[in-house]
């Protein structure tokens, strides 16, 4: 069993002010739902801890009890006390863990499946693009002029789905950039991409419906099924991205989630025959097709491929778009491309859900997209995340030679590093959040348990120094690794 970094906790509770039972449980909960106190650690001992934290050992003993009581821990009698099994359930049909006090069973497995990652920052965080290279300056003085020459009723309850001159924007925007067919009164204004999923699964299935999800897939949409009490079934990606293989015997989806423009987060382009058997498939069992466009404008190797929304004849694609890729994540701006007939449904859901807002900033945002900014900065840093991903592979080569292949990266914010089968990734991972390196591992990324061992690499929003040396870093760790093929 391996012993948790005992440093690192106990910085890390003390940097979260853990004083009594309450937060101190609290803590620990969040973070082994996380993954980040890995199964089978071992915890210190309630008076280490305590001494340590400077509080008493009961406020220690009574979060462990409370903790065992749960699930999160396994008291050994005389060997102390260990995080015990995953608390992801192995399988989507697995029966749901003890829950706690309070929490509805639904809210239970939304805070269990969808586990916030730990590394959300650091020199390999996946889908943070650069946010120092932002033309803040520029930004602030359209929004500046905005918020001025706003009329008054834009600061009052909207219920308008979004302002008129974005959806216009957005519209030329996406009709000639990305292929979509769509007109400004088919756009919805939502707070990004995760809500534009929400309400998708909360308006067009029922609980209990199936969602066909991308296995391996992305945490948001997992998080958005679980909340709206679908029943998600994985489908294995291919080098095409998702594969209808195996779907006779799939349980009938009612929703179809996909990237297919750069599959998160095994990064495969779908080829245009795909994307129409895909919507064949959705044809016959009258599911909806969500596709998830996140981060298709930095693609390396050619034009962006056309959205599948612009080959639907059936309207029955959904599109889901977000600025937070190509702006910044915390504008909380997304949107939703809808067919005529689900458009005002979702507009009066999405005003009583979640009340409209930031209408300054959406006209700003229109002006920045007129005025040629936005356009001018995907293209600077479609540039700049080009040379950072060659920086990255240069580093690795370099370092480990051809010991750790990487995905072909001709899209995207990040690289799919490839291990060798059975390597133990999360003894990897352990090593490297101790020494302060948070690495996103493949599995975290499935809903079922998977033989697969690769590591998802972001390199797009940290400088070059940093990440050449969080590349040496790992690098280094690898080759301290049982199992690695570039061992030293
Ligand atoms: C597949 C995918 N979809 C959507 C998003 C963005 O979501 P949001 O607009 O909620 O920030 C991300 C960000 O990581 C993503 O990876």
């Amino acid at each position: 069993m391996d012993h948790l970094h005992k440093d690192w906790l106990t910085e890390a509770l003390l940097a979260e002010h853990c004083r009594g039972a309450q937060t101190l449980a609290h803590a620990l909960r969040r973070w082994i739902a996380a993954g980040r106190l890995p199964s089978g650690a071992r915890l210190p001992s309630s008076r280490a801890l305590a001494a340590e934290l400077g509080i008493a050992r009961g406020s220690v003993s009574a979060a462990y009890e409370q903790l065992v009581a749960e699930g999160y821990l396994a008291a050994r009698h005389g060997s102390g006390t260990y995080v015990s099994a995953p608390v992801r359930p192995a399988t989507p049909d697995a029966p749901p863990a003890a829950h706690p006090r309070g929490l509805s069973a639904r809210g239970h497995a939304l805070v269990q499946a969808s586990r916030l990652p730990a590394g959300l920052t650091g020199a390999f965080a996946p889908g943070m693009p650069e946010i120092a290279r932002f033309p803040h300056a520029t930004w602030q003085r359209l929004l500046g002029q905005a918020q001025r020459q706003a009329s008054l009723e834009l600061f009052g309850y909207r219920q308008g789905g979004g302002h008129p001159l974005l959806c216009e924007a957005l519209a030329d925007y996406l009709t000639l950039s990305r292929g979509v067919r769509c007109d400004a009164a088919q756009i919805l204004i939502v707070p990004g991409a995760q809500a534009a999923l929400e309400l998708t699964a909360r308006l067009l299935a029922e609980p209990g419906d199936t969602a066909w999800v991308e296995e391996p897939g992305y945490g948001g949409a997992h998080a958005a099924f679980d909340a709206a009490a679908l029943s998600m079934h994985p489908m294995p990606v291919d080098e095409h991205g998702l594969a209808p293989k195996g779907a006779a015997a799939a349980p009938a989806p009612r929703l179809i989630y996909l990237t297919p423009s750069h599959q998160y987060p095994g990064g495969m382009v779908m080829p245009v025959t795909r994307r129409l058997e895909l919507l064949e498939t959705a044809a016959r069992h009258d599911a909806w097709l969500v596709e998830d466009d996140y981060d298709s404008e930095f693609r390396y190797s050619s034009a962006p491929i056309p959205a599948l929304q612009g080959l639907d004849r059936q309207g029955r694609v959904i599109y889901v778009g977000t600025f937070s890729k190509v702006l910044y994540p915390a504008l909380r701006l997304g949107y939703l491309v809808l067919p005529d007939a689900l458009v005002d449904p979702f507009r009066r859901a999405a005003a009583r859900l979640y009340r409209e807002g930031h209408y300054p900033a959406q006209a700003a945002l229109a002006h920045f997209i007129a005025d040629g900014h936005f356009a001018r900065h995907i293209r600077a840093m479609r540039e700049l995340y080009r040379q950072r991903q060659a920086l990255l592979r240069a580093v690795l080569a370099r370092e480990l030679g051809d010991a750790l292949p990487l995905s072909a990266g001709e899209a995207g914010l990040h690289l799919i590093a490839r291990l060798p089968d059975a390597f133990d990734e999360d003894a990897l991972s352990r090593r490297a959040a101790d020494e302060g390196l948070w690495l996103r591992t493949w599995q975290r990324h499935c809903l079922a348990p998977t033989d697969t061992r690769a590591l998802v690499l972001g390199y797009a929003g940290v400088e070059e120094q940093a990440l050449a040396h969080a590349a040496t870093h790992l690098a280094r760790l690898l080759q301290a690794s049982d199992g690695f093929a570039g061992r030293r």
